[in-house]
């Protein structure tokens, strides 16, 4: 190829990209402002996602963070915990169904289907009564697990009711471990 040559071709592709680039701003320009408004507002964003630190949480204790306005229970089990769940039969269970624990629908309220994915011992709940709204209370009641004593009812170690007025197991949001010690929720 002669000087020249390269040298057209050079400017040919300088144009074509010059155009491109100018179209691209253009759509951008069009497309933002309708993005923008359907996007959450950036307050909103970083609560409906937060990361939570668990390195200090020994098994048999839990933290409670809030999160979208509500308390969340995150429970590092027991090994005794954790047999006493998956001991239990679902047919003895009030709620065995899937509603509640936020998986594919006909998952059952199985132990393994509420505890974290790969760490049985981490049990992340919402913390609030499914009958009428309190805040359960931790290493309680007659199954071992949350006890509500707004109006007595009894949650297990897997957080499905067991006894009392509640209808619903508590609520399991979606949360996962990002690196070894945090768990990041929504
Ligand atoms: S609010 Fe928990 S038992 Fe009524």
């Amino acid at each position: 190829m002669s000087q020249a040559e390269d040298h057209a071709g050079t400017r040919r592709d300088f144009l074509y990209y010059a155009t491109a680039g100018t179209g691209a701003v253009a759509v951008g320009a069009a497309v933002w402002p309708l993005v923008n408004q359907m996007n959450p507002s950036a307050d909103v964003k970083a609560l409906s996602s937060i990361r939570v630190d668990v390195s200090a949480v020994e098994p048999g204790t839990q933290l409670t963070v809030k999160w979208l306005g509500k308390p969340v229970f995150v429970r590092r089990r027991t090994q005794e915990e954790i047999d006493e769940a998956r001991s239990v039969d679902l047919a003895d269970l009030p709620d065995a169904g899937a509603e509640n624990n936020n998986l594919a629908n006909g998952a059952a309220a199985t132990d393994e289907n509420r505890a974290m994915i790969g760490k049985e011992d981490w049990l992340v709940m919402v913390g609030v009564c499914t009958h009428l709204g309190c805040v359960p209370l931790g290493d309680a009641g007659d199954f071992g697990g949350w006890f509500c004593p707004c109006h007595g009812s009894h949650y297990d170690t897997a957080g499905r009711i067991r006894k009392g007025p509640a209808p619903r197991n508590l609520l399991v949001p979606v949360a996962e471990f990002v690196d070894e010690t945090t768990i990041k929720l929504g």
